[in-house]
């Protein structure tokens, strides 16, 4: 499976076509996290991932700016926040304007919790996501989404999305965490079957990976002459998932676009998918409810 992954897209269920890779940006530190945009997009990243949550969507429209790449060329993901699900209107217009945009490409519901804005511990008493998903449905039809879709939804709280008669419109996308340490084979067999594309979130286990120390991927990084970090990217890429790594250290934003005409074979990827360790970066016990019932639920 050789393929320029720089160039590859990746199709949803709206028609659109989502760029394989993706600059992350959470945890991004101020004043670094323009200059990254910049460098990725300089190298031909055309895809970049952020969030309210993130507090950087200012430093983020810099970046596309400063890049001089036409806002036409560019994917961008940006995310509705906990606190925000009753003003769903009020969330992309304030995205809108730090980003400096007329529109982004997709719009994702950042967890399936209600969260009281007044209170961080306690969820909505009137509210829940499936109120909050018929809100975001409203709003492709403006223009100034061109695609919703929802994140950290595994498949019980899918079910009930899609079986609530609320719901018109299937998620374009599900972004959930998957490395070779949370590769929830089930949940991905599940969005496949209902249409949704899924991407891939702390595709390199996130900061400080436990997996920069695993043995079998240390190994076969060795025997490839290829960075770990690049094997895990093209792991996730012949998963069929989109890829968001984050960095905002230019070697490493430029290393992990260098994946064209690289890949794994069937026993490569094999060999990674038996990893035997489990870790998730993203839990939700910092949520008032509880959001993941097992590895793929
Ligand atoms: N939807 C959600 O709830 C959710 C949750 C988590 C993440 N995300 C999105 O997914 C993106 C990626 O996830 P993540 O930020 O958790 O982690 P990640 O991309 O898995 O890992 C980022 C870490 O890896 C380091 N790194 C990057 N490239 C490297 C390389 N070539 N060699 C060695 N180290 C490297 C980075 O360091 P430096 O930056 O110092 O180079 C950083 O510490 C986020 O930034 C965010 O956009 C979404």
């Amino acid at each position: 499976m050789s393929r320029i992954w720089t160039k590859t897209t990746f199709p949803l269920n709206t028609g659109a076509t989502i760029p394989a890779i993706g600059l992350g940006t959470w945890q991004s530190k101020p004043n670094q996290v323009r200059e990254a945009v910049r460098v990725a997009l300089q190298k031909g990243y055309r895809h970049i991932d952020t969030a309210l949550a993130y507090g950087n969507e200012a430093e983020v429209g810099q970046g596309i700016r400063d890049s001089g790449v036409p806002r036409e060329e560019i994917w961008i993901t940006t995310k509705l926040d906990n606190t925000w699900h009753k003003r769903v209107e009020e969330g992309i217009e304030s995205s809108l304007k730090s980003l400096g945009v007329d529109y982004v490409d997709l719009y994702l519901m950042h967890w399936p919790s209600s969260t009281d804005p007044d209170d961080l511990s306690k969820h909505l008493p009137d509210w829940d996501f499936i109120a909050t998903w018929a809100e975001m449905q409203k709003l492709p039809a403006s223009g100034r989404v061109k695609n919703i879709g929802v994140s950290n939804f595994g498949i019980r709280n899918l079910e009930k999305l899609l079986s609530d008669p609320r719901t018109k419109t299937v998620p374009a996308v599900n972004q959930i965490e998957l490395h070779p340490n949370c590769p929830s084979p089930k949940l991905l067999q599940y969005c496949k079957e209902k249409g949704i594309h899924c991407t891939a979130y702390s595709c390199l286990g996130s900061t400080d990976s436990p997996l920069a120390k695993d043995q079998t991927l240390k190994a076969l990084a060795e025997k490839k002459g290829w960075s770990a970090a690049q094997v895990l990217l093209l792991w996730g890429l012949q998963r069929g998932t989109s890829v968001i790594p984050k960095s905002v250290t230019p070697e490493r934003i430029e290393a992990n676009f260098e994946l064209d005409g690289k890949s794994l074979s069937e026993e490569e990827m094999k060999q990674l998918d038996s990893l035997p360790d489990r870790f998730k970066v993203c839990g939700d016990a910092w949520l008032p409810i509880k959001v993941f019932f097992g590895d793929d639920e």
